[in-house]
C-alpha cells in the first residue's frame, strides 16, 4: 500500500497547502526533459517567473532543490574569497545567508537587529559605505520572525557604492508584489512551498546582467551543478542538456504559476493582506498578541506570542492532534516564546482563518487559559467583511 498522508491542515511556515490543480499536474505522466512537448512548458514556467520577479532577466528559472539551493547557487556564483559581503541579519534566514556566503570564502559583515525587530536602514548604509563591498544581501519575508523589510532603500545604497544587491525572497514571491527591475535587484532566490502553494523541491532564481556578468568574470568555476554558463545552456534557447529536469515538479509549478496569473498579482496580494488582518484582529479576544506590528509584518506569516504559563510542545501538540492543524513554533533566540502561522497561497483564506482561531481559542481552553472564541471569530469575520 502506499503511503496514505492523513489530513492535516497546513499553517505553518511552509509548505502550504496545494491546491487540486497543482496536485494534478503534478500527477500526470512523465515527458522527456528534452521532448518538444515539454520545453513549451519550461520556457513558460520561465516566463510567468520574470512576470512575478518583475524583472526581464534572461537568466531567470527554477533550480532543483529547495529554497537553500538558491541561496547555495546565490553565493556560489557572486561570493570569491575575500569578498566583502554585508548582510541584514535579524532572523534565523538571515543568519543562513551569512553562513552560506561566510563559506563561499565571503568576508561577511553581519548588519544585526533584535529578531522581531527591522533591520536600520543606517547600519545597513554604514556598512555598505564602510569598505568597497561586493555584495549586499537581505531577506525579503523573515520567516523565522515575520518582519518585511523595505528594499527600496537598501536597495538603492547598495548600487551607491557599486556592490550588487541580492534579496532572498523564499516567502514573498507570489505573496506581495515584486518589482525587482525597477527597484534594483541583481539576484534573488525563491522556493515553492510557500506563497506558491506548491511542493518544496525547486527554488525559483533571477540574476541581473549585472550580476551574470560578475558571475561569469569569477576567477574559479563554481560548482558544476550551479554554474550559470552551464545552466543557461538549458534554460535558455539551446535547449542543451545540464541536469535532468525534474518532471513533475516543472508540472506543478506550471499549474501554481497558471494560478496566480489567473488570480493576478495584485489581488492575490490584497487576498493574504485580508486574511493576515482578519487573523490579528481574532488574536486580541484570545489574549493572543503579534510578535511585530503592522506596518512591518509579513502579510503571509503571523509570528504570535504565548501568554505567559503556555507551553510551546503542549499548545502546538493540541492543535496537530485534537484540530488536525500544523503551525510553526518559533526558531533560534524565540523558540518557546513564540508559534508561527502562516496563511499562504492556496490556505490564505478565511475559512482557514476562522478554523486556527477556534483550534487556538480551544487549545488555550485545554491548558487552562481564558478566551473568548465567540468574539474572536466575529472580529475576524468583521474585519474580512
Ligand atoms: C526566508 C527563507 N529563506 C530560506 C529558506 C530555506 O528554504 P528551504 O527550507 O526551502 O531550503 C526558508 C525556508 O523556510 C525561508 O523561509
Amino acid at each position: 500500500m502506499p503511503f496514505v498522508p492523513p489530513e492535516v491542515l497546513l499553517l505553518g511556515p511552509g509548505p502550504s497547502p496545494t491546491s487540486p490543480a497543482v496536485r494534478m499536474a503534478q500527477s500526470a505522466p512523465l515527458l522527456g526533459h528534452l521532448d518538444p512537448a515539454f520545453l513549451p512548458v519550461l520556457e513558460g514556467v520561465q516566463q510567468s517567473l520574470r512576470t512575478l520577479f518583475g524583472t526581464q532577466n534572461a537568466l531567470t528559472l527554477p533550480i532543483a532543490g529547495t529554497g537553500t539551493a538558491g541561496m547555495e547557487l546565490l553565493v556560489a556564483n557572486l561570493v570569491e574569497p575575500g569578498d566583502r559581503v554585508v548582510l541584514g541579519v535579524h532572523g534565523v534566514f538571515g543568519q543562513r545567508f551569512a553562513e552560506a556566503a561566510r563559506r563561499a570564502g565571503g568576508d561577511v559583515v553581519e548588519v544585526r537587529a533584535e529578531f522581531g525587530h527591522s533591520l536600520a536602514l543606517e547600519a545597513m548604509e554604514r556598512a555598505i559605505a564602510a569598505g568597497p563591498t561586493r555584495l549586499v544581501g537581505v531577506v525579503h519575508a523573515e520567516t523565522s520572525t515575520g518582519v518585511l523589510t523595505d528594499l527600496k532603500p537598501i536597495a538603492a545604497a547598495a548600487r551607491a557604492h557599486g556592490a550588487l544587491f541580492a534579496v532572498d525572497c523564499v516567502t514573498s514571491l507570489a505573496g506581495v508584489g515584486l518589482h525587482f527591475d525597477a527597484l534594483g535587484v541583481d539576484a534573488a532566490f525563491s522556493g515553492t512551498q510557500k506563497c506558491l502553494s506548491a511542493p518544496p523541491g525547486l527554488s525559483p532564481i533571477t540574476f541581473s546582467p549585472r550580476a551574470l556578468a560578475k558571475a561569469q568574470a569569477r576567477r574559479n568555476p563554481p560548482p558544476f551543478y550551479f554554474d550559470t554558463r552551464l545552466l543557461t545552456g538549458y534554460f535558455g534557447p539551446d535547449r542543451a542538456y545540464h541536469y535532468t529536469a525534474p518532471i513533475s515538479m516543472i508540472y506543478a509549478i506550471a499549474a501554481a504559476l497558471d494560478e496566480v496569473a489567473a488570480e493576478g498579482m495584485a489581488a492575490r496580494e490584497t487576498r493574504h493582506r485580508r486574511v493576515a488582518a482578519a487573523l490579528r484582529a481574532g488574536l486580541e479576544p484570545l489574549g493572543l498578541v503579534p510578535l511585530v506590528p503592522v506596518p512591518e509584518a509579513t502579510p503571509m506569516l503571523t509570528t504570535i506570542r504565548y501568554p505567559d504559563g503556555v507551553d510551546d510542545k503542549a499548545f502546538r501538540a493540541h492543535l496537530r492532534q485534537v484540530h488536525e492543524i500544523e503551525v510553526g513554533g518559533g526558531l533560534g533566540s524565540l523558540a518557546g516564546k513564540v508559534f508561527r502561522v502562516g496563511l499562504m497561497g492556496h490556505g490564505a483564506r478565511l475559512p482557514n482563518v476562522l478554523r486556527a482561531l477556534a483550534a487556538f481559542g480551544d487549545a488555550l481552553g485545554a491548558l487552562g487559559h481564558r478566551a473568548d472564541l465567540g468574539a474572536a471569530l466575529a472580529a475576524a469575520r468583521a474585519s474580512h467583511a
